[in-house]
């Protein structure tokens, strides 16, 4: 018996390079697990109609981790045009399975750390270094969404909608609904998990980001709990801003920031542009993290135009496997694995093109490898 079962989740595209890339990595540094491969993303979408399986929703449930690469999301009429004739009369939706995964196994903390490794040339400038939490279940992600509109759901809007808002007298058809849903539960656990993660690595500020300046229920309840839970932590800094400004001040000076908490979507805008500033897509590294599972995945996409060349730079879905060694209780691995990335990006003898060199994938998952 191994200690670990991780479920091995290559997906789409270059989901399938940079997890063969992680695997390099986990095998030298000799965790004692079992990997195990789990059917998920657009194949299984246009043969069966469901791009996350019932068996690896099973497969999750009997692991203690996993691993994650990227599906492919097409839009609504690409998508329906190359499913099988049987299941286009089935008329399935397409629901990315990532957003499914997180909420149905409860993962409600995606933790997104960008740090600026000293020596990256794609670097916004040296030493940034922030960690941002987003609420992983809820907001704009709720999937509760109408095109048309319900009658029923109309005749509510209408009442209490302001008479200079056009849509109350527009046909059904005309316009569209989606639901921004927030929990008082949902907002809580985000902002605690963040502040408790401010505690224990010493950090000193944590950063709400929210436009509750505008969106007064929700956000407003989001920005209201979270400065309930910020008295329970009175060494730590707490301040907040608009995400719009945020995103402005963020790019001016972003030594100012340093744990920033958000909703779903905001958190999602966010963690690209803190992505950005420490070198892209190809360092962007995520964990969605509940209370009995996680499941760690680059931050990039499945990048169809680059899918099998092993091309890109794995060091996002190796950052990612950092986060689950720490996860797993194994941070010493955790901790060889970043030593051996800040390593490889200093030396910069082995670069992937994005980083402006000509290593493979494979190659550079190799050289971190051998650092170990
Ligand atoms: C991310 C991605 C996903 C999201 C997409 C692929 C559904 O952008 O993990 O940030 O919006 O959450
Ligand atoms: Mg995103």
């Amino acid at each position: 018996m191994t200690k670990y079962k991780i479920a091995w989740l290559p997906g789409d595209g270059i989901g399938v390079d940079v997890l063969e890339a992680a695997k390099i990595v986990l095998d030298k540094i000799g965790l004692d697990a079992e990997y195990i491969h789990g059917d998920i993303g657009w194949e299984f979408w246009c043969k069966e109609g469901d791009a996350f399986p019932e068996r690896t929703i099973d497969l999750l449930k009997n692991v203690d981790a996993a691993m994650f690469g990227a599906v492919t999301s097409k839009p609504g009429k690409a998508a329906q045009a190359e499913l099988t004739p049987e299941l286009q009369k089935l008329g399935p939706t397409y629901r990315s399975p990532i957003v499914r995964m997180r909420q149905m196994f409860g993962l409600y903390n995606c933790l997104r750390p960008c740090k600026a490794y000293p020596g990256n040339p794609l670097n916004y400038k040296e030493g940034i270094d922030l960690v941002v939490f987003r609420e992983n279940t809820e907001d704009l992600y709720s999937g509760v969404e109408f095109n048309p509109v319900p009658a029923a759901l109309a005749e509510i809007l209408t009442k209490v909608s302001k008479p200079f808002i056009p849509f109350s007298t527009l046909p059904l058809d005309q316009y569209a609904v989606s639901c921004k849903i927030n929990t008082r539960k949902g907002s809580e656990r985000i902002v605690r998990v963040a502040f408790e993660f401010a505690r224990k690595f010493k950090r000193k500020k944590v950063t709400i980001v929210h436009k509750a300046n505008v969106v007064r229920a929700t956000d407003g309840l989001f920005l209201e709990i979270a400065k309930e839970v910020s008295k329970s932590f009175p060494e730590i800094q707490f301040d907040d801003a608009n995400v719009d400004a945020m995103t402005m001040w963020l790019l001016k000076n972003p030594f100012n920031y340093d744990v920033l908490v958000a909703p779903n979507l905001y958190g999602d805008i966010i963690s690209d542009l803190c992505a950005q500033m420490v070198g892209g897509l190809g360092f962007g590294c995520s964990g969605n993290i509940g209370d009995k599972l996680a499941v760690f995945e680059p931050t990039h996409g499945s990048a169809p135009k680059y899918a099998g060349q092993y091309k890109v730079n794995p060091i996002a879905t190796i950052l990612a496997v950092k986060m689950m060694l720490d996860w797993l209780g194994e941070g010493e691995k955790g901790c060889m694995v970043e030593k051996a990335v800040a390593n490889i990006i200093k030396e910069g003898r082995v670069r992937t093109y994005d980083m402006g060199g000509k290593a493979t994938t494979l190659e550079m998952a190799q050289a971190i490898a051998a650092k170990m």
